[in-house]
């Protein structure tokens, strides 16, 4: 299993998950490497996998572009592969497991639409203005979340009054939102890529004695990070990102026995809100 960081929460779940799932297969062995987000030390990682014989490679990458050619080789060399909620380019794999990015963007988008809706100064004919902070932009689920959002949020009184990169990572997102908050005199909402990202925007709003008056979107929802935000009023809403875990070893079993998988597993996703929290959230698609 070669997992591109453990500095999120959501990343020390997937494994979590995968260790869980596996076992109750004690015939498999499960190697993880750590590739602290570098992407050379995770393409170097998954040379040594292939190097060391492994009978199924999972991945979960941390940059489309540079892992597509060590994940490609892997496949090529006969090691089925499972990639695991960051794509890569083309179709040199096995199969590759997620949620659709996409789909959750644009939810959040017309969840966001639908509240800013609801603001007086939009309702007396004025314009929301929302701060988008992106996950890192040359991972395939910042481009859908981004992607799809624009969607959901299309023809909405809504303008982005700042956006920026904050890789996944709190305290780049904490800084952005430092630059946001010193250029706009007025924010109502805040959409992050994640939940460690909308946490890092609400303490910079804290720390400027701004939080009150601006809401706070996220996307992973875990039940110990997302979820306690959301009981807490921290956040207004988080879409799930399932972790896929349990569904790789279950891939990973069935190829071990020989047997055909399906290109695509595709993952369902909630969303948790202050009304719906305590009932499970409300699935989307
Ligand atoms: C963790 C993370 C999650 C996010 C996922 C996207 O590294 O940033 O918060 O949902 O990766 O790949």
């Amino acid at each position: 299993m070669s997992q591109c960081n453990l500095g999120e929460p959501w990343r020390v779940q997937m494994n979590a998950d995968i260790r869980a799932e596996a076992a109750a297969h004690p015939e498999i062995e499960v190697v993880f490497k750590d590739a602290q987000n570098d992407t050379l030390r995770q393409g170097a990682q998954i040379g040594e996998f292939v190097n060391s014989g492994v009978n199924v490679l999972i991945v979960s990458p941390k940059e489309a572009v540079p892992l597509t050619p060590p994940i490609a080789e892997a496949y090529r060399k006969g090691i089925p592969v499972i990639v695991l909620d960051r794509k890569v380019l083309g179709g040199e794999f096995t199969q590759f497991i997620g949620a659709d990015n996409r789909v959750i963007g644009r939810s959040a988008g017309q969840w966001i639409a639908r509240r800013m809706g609801e603001l007086p100064r939009v309702k007396a004919g004025g314009r929301a203005r929302v701060v988008e902070l992106k996950g890192l932009m040359t991972s395939t689920p910042a481009q859908d979340r981004d992607f799809g959002f624009r969607e959901g949020i299309r023809g909405a009184p809504i303008d982005i009054v700042f956006e920026a990169d904050m890789k996944w990572l709190e305290p780049a997102s904490r800084e952005e939102m430092e630059s946001a908050l010193a250029v706009n005199d007025r924010i109502d909402l805040v959409y992050a890529h994640n939940d460690p990202g909308a946490h890092g925007a609400y303490l910079a709003a804290r720390a400027a004695g701004r939080a009150d008056g601006i809401i706070f979107v996220g996307i992973d929802g875990l039940p110990q990070e997302g979820r306690i935000y959301v009981r807490e009023g921290i956040l207004a809403a988080t879409f799930e990102y399932p972790t896929g875990g349990r569904e790789a070893i279950d891939s990973a079993i069935r190829l071990l026995h020989g047997e055909t998988v399906p290109r695509v597993v595709k993952l369902k996703s909630r969303f948790f809100t202050r009304d719906n929290i305590a009932t499970g959230g409300e699935w989307i698609q």
